[in-house]
């Protein structure tokens, strides 16, 4: 295993450890709004302080991208990890069991190693570019439907840009008359990895961040589905928008969301 993604596991797993501890005493949890429907807590921010911790504490040189700290800019521009310390923070506050760490190594822009972890089912996904993806070290296959009969697809509400609301639905309308069941549990990160893992057969969200989806972004790809902004292309780190399936129903989906897009949204 490269080292790089050996801290990146260990950064997640510290910070998994905090969120698993603190989700037993939820009562205690001190929450604060950023936003329309937007929170985080102390939990939030100590988890993300253990991951820049950990990290630094090998590779002091390297960029940081977080959540709640923002950019810290590295001596090495090259090498720049972005972070989600604690992807689901609705779900951990309202003690819904489903949320996970996310940690991402961008060099030059490309992201080479990511980790998401799980850490009430203490799972960890992990890929490396050009290496495959695997859950807790067993490699992870897309499913291989041929369309969307019967496909179970995931997806994520716009709740802090209730703008989208029409266009979204619209959208979930097309695909959800042609699929077969619809997910929407909350953690970004997971539905990616849950996708790699072949337990959902395709995932789309609007208006989601470089942390929601950089590490499940390179863990799906290396499952073997595609993944494309709404208009096909791959602008999904600018415009936010993220598709993803194997080749097959990846098209289906983008043939159901691309006749609602405007062009603000390529
Ligand atoms: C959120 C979750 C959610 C998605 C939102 C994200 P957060 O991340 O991934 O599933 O629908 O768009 O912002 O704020 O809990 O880290
Ligand atoms: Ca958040
Ligand atoms: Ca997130
Ligand atoms: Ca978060």
């Amino acid at each position: 295993m490269h080292p790089m993604l050996n801290i990146g596991i260990r950064a997640a797993r510290n910070a998994g450890n905090i969120i698993a501890k603190a989700y037993e005493n939820l009562d205690q949890v001190e929450t604060q709004s950023k936003g329309a429907n937007d929170y985080v807590t102390n939990i939030d921010k100590a988890a993300e302080r253990t991951i820049i911790e950990t990290i630094q504490k090998s590779y002091p040189e390297h960029g940081i991208v977080a959540e709640e700290s923002g950019i810290t800019q590295g001596a090495n521009s090259d090498f720049q990890w972005v972070i989600d310390p604690l992807d689901g923070t609705t779900n951990f506050i309202k003690g819904i069991p489903h949320f996970a760490v996310s940690v991402a190594l961008q060099v030059k822009g490309k992201t080479e190693h990511a980790v998401i972890y799980d850490p009430l089912s203490n799972e960890l996904f992990t890929a490396s570019r050009g290496q495959g993806a695997q859950l807790n070290g067993y490699r992870l296959r897309v499913t291989k439907l041929r369309d969307l009969e019967g496909a179970v697809i995931a997806t994520g509400l716009p709740f802090k840009q209730k703008h989208l609301t029409e266009t979204y639905f619209a959208m979930l309308h097309d695909v959800f008359e042609d699929c077969g069941d619809i997910r929407r549990a909350g953690s970004a990160a997971l539905d990616l990895a849950y996708v790699a893992a072949g337990r959902l057969d395709g995932y789309f969200e609007l208006g989601l961040k470089p942390w929601d989806l950089a590490a499940g972004e390179l863990i799906v790809r290396e499952a073997g589905a595609l993944v494309t902004d709404v208009a096909g292309g791959y602008n999904f780190y600018k415009t936010g928008n993220i598709v993803t399936a194997n080749p097959k129903v990846l098209k289906e989906i983008l043939s159901k969301l691309r006749p609602h897009l405007s062009d603000s949204m390529k």
